[in-house]
């Protein structure tokens, strides 16, 4: 391998350009040439990929967003896109490629590593967490203390109120996030997709929590929860508690930026040097994960899979806890 491409795809995730310096560094060090193509997919379609050395990647890995910027690219989606795509690969005589993103940047490298066998390394970079084959992808777990910052402040006021709060999170279809912040702020009550959410158990406990004297109460939503978002929620519980002092906050994108905590940047690091060292080694169509601690190596069409890995006993224990 001379020549290696690196790009950012789909929702930003803090942490990204962590990687994407571990990528370049680490080719620096085998004496690789490495490239930038910019905004994702689309840079491979249209052409903009430009030359990184060691020090263009100076003073990033404290930087939230991603200096390659991202796209959701459509055309990727399409055979004429991706032909462009690898087109524009063999133009600049690219060998590898490490793309950092989430499910649907893995799906496209999957779809296109079955045309054109391009190899393709994956880092899972996205707050979201819902990627089979990692215990963490890099960014959630700054994603979850910006929650955490939030919702402490947020209880703050809620208690000086006696008020319920209910607030809303990323997450997409999963409840990676809304579960692990919610243990951590001591929410109490954390509805995600992966549980089912029934109306009068919420009420239930909202109760119990009022009868048993407690002066404020935090609902964390995960956006994706069958129930709807935060203001579908809030609803629900006022047309059969009209008697309480609700408010609804809606976290969005601040969860997706900042400067990425130790943990995410030392993931990072570690999953940059990995894909390099996974592409010298022959390997592709694979999504580089840390599972308890250890390197790991999982094909795309498998990582893409994820629900199965949320923990059940972390849900028991959010509901022990709540009490
Ligand atoms: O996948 C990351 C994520 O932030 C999800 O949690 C969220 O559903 C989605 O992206 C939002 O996407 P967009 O920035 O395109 O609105």
């Amino acid at each position: 391998m001379k020549k290696i491409g690196v790009f950012t795809s789909g929702g930003d995730s803090p942490g990204m350009n962590a990687a994407i310096r571990a990528v370049v560094r680490t080719c620096a060090y085998h004496n690789i040439e490495s490239y930038g193509i910019y905004e994702g997919y689309e840079g491979l379609i249209n052409g903009e990929i430009r030359k990184i050395g060691a020090r263009g990647v100076s003073n990033i890995i404290q930087r939230g967003g991603t200096i390659l910027k991202s796209s959701r690219s459509e055309a990727f989606r399409t055979v004429e896109g991706r032909k462009k795509a690898f087109e524009n690969i063999q133009k600049f005589g690219l060998d590898g490629i490490v793309a950092i993103g989430g499910d649907g940047t893995f799906t496209g490298a999957a779809i296109f590593n079955k045309e054109y066998n391009i190899p393709f390394v994956g880092i899972p970079g996205t707050i979201d967490n819902d990627l089979f084959g990692t215990d963490f992808t890099i960014g959630y777990d700054t994603a979850i203390n910006t929650v955490v910052e939030a919702v402490d402040k947020i209880r703050d006021t809620a208690t000086s109120h006696n008020r319920l709060f209910i607030v809303e999170v990323m997450g997409k279809d999963a409840g990676f996030i809304a579960l692990r912040s919610g243990i951590a702020v001591g929410a109490e009550a954390i509805l995600i997709p992966e549980t089912r959410t029934y109306i009068n158990q919420l009420i239930e406990k909202l109760e119990g929590n009022r009868n048993g004297r407690k002066t404020s109460m935090i609902v964390i939503v995960a956006e994706g929860d069958e129930l709807g978002g935060a203001y579908e929620v809030a609803q629900k519980v006022k047309k059969q508690c009209p008697q309480y002092d609700s408010r609804v906050t809606v976290l969005g994108h601040i969860q997706r930026g900042g400067s990425p905590s130790a943990m995410d940047r030392v993931l990072a690091s570690t999953m940059g040097n990995a894909a390099v060292d996974a592409l010298l080694n022959g390997k592709n169509n694979i999504m580089i994960g840390v599972v308890n601690k250890e390197v790991a190596y999982t094909p795309f069409e498998k990582a893409i899979k994820h629900h199965d890995k949320l923990n059940m006993n972390l849900v028991n224990l959010a509901e022990i806890l709540a009490s």
